[in-house]
């Protein structure tokens, strides 16, 4: 599985259960790189979307220990629940995205973590691990800089050098 997100300056990713930016062009690669893949996510992240609704045009899990089942997304109650579900599914088809619970609980069995960074400082009070400071993780991609409504953004990709099993 892989890892999507996005970051400011300080690894922030989130700031009262919502998203510090949105940005356009993180958006389009966001929606372009999991549409038709599968997505998985906390219960604050599946919140934090327009009407609490999944996403479209994706296979939708979400790990909600409380949660009830529905028929527009795989609720999971535990994490042996989430591996047994996804691994039904190829691992490059599987895109974790988010919050910062889940995000930590799954970094470990990602193969690669796509960053996009903007460079500003959003204010948040959820945070990504550092991954510059993470030895297992080598930085291996990173595009120029793009200005794009009134953003510095780069998008850059992190490499697992110790993918754990699932
Ligand atoms: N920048 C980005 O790309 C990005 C992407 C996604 C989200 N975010 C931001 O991240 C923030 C939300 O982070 P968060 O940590 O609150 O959200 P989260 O990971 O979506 O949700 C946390 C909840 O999910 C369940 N959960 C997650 N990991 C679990 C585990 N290991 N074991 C059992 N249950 C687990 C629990 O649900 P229960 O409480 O129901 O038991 C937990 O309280 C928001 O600000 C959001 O906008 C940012």
């Amino acid at each position: 599985m892989k890892a999507i997100l996005h970051a400011d300056r300080e690894w922030g990713i989130g700031r009262n259960n919502g998203l510090m930016f949105s940005i356009p062009a993180d958006m389009k690669f966001f929606r372009e790189t999991t549409t038709g893949n599968v997505v998985v996510m906390g219960s604050n992240t599946l919140k934090s979307f327009p009407g609490g609704n999944p996403l479209k045009n994706r296979t939708n899990i979400v790990l909600y220990p409380g949660g009830e089942k529905r028929d527009d997304c795989t609720v999971v109650g535990s994490l042996e629940e989430l591996f047994a579900e996804i691994k039904k599914y190829g691992k490059d088809e599987v895109y974790v995205i988010g919050g910062a619970m889940l995000y930590r609980t799954l970094l470990p069995y990602c193969s690669e973590v796509l960053v996009t960074k903007v460079d500003a400082s959003g204010g948040a009070d959820a945070y990504f691990e550092n991954l510059d400071e993470n030895p297992c993780f080598s930085l291996v991609y990173e595009s120029e800089p793009v200005e794009t409504n009134g953003y510095k953004i780069k998008f850059t990709t992190y490499k697992n050098n110790a993918v754990k099993e699932y």
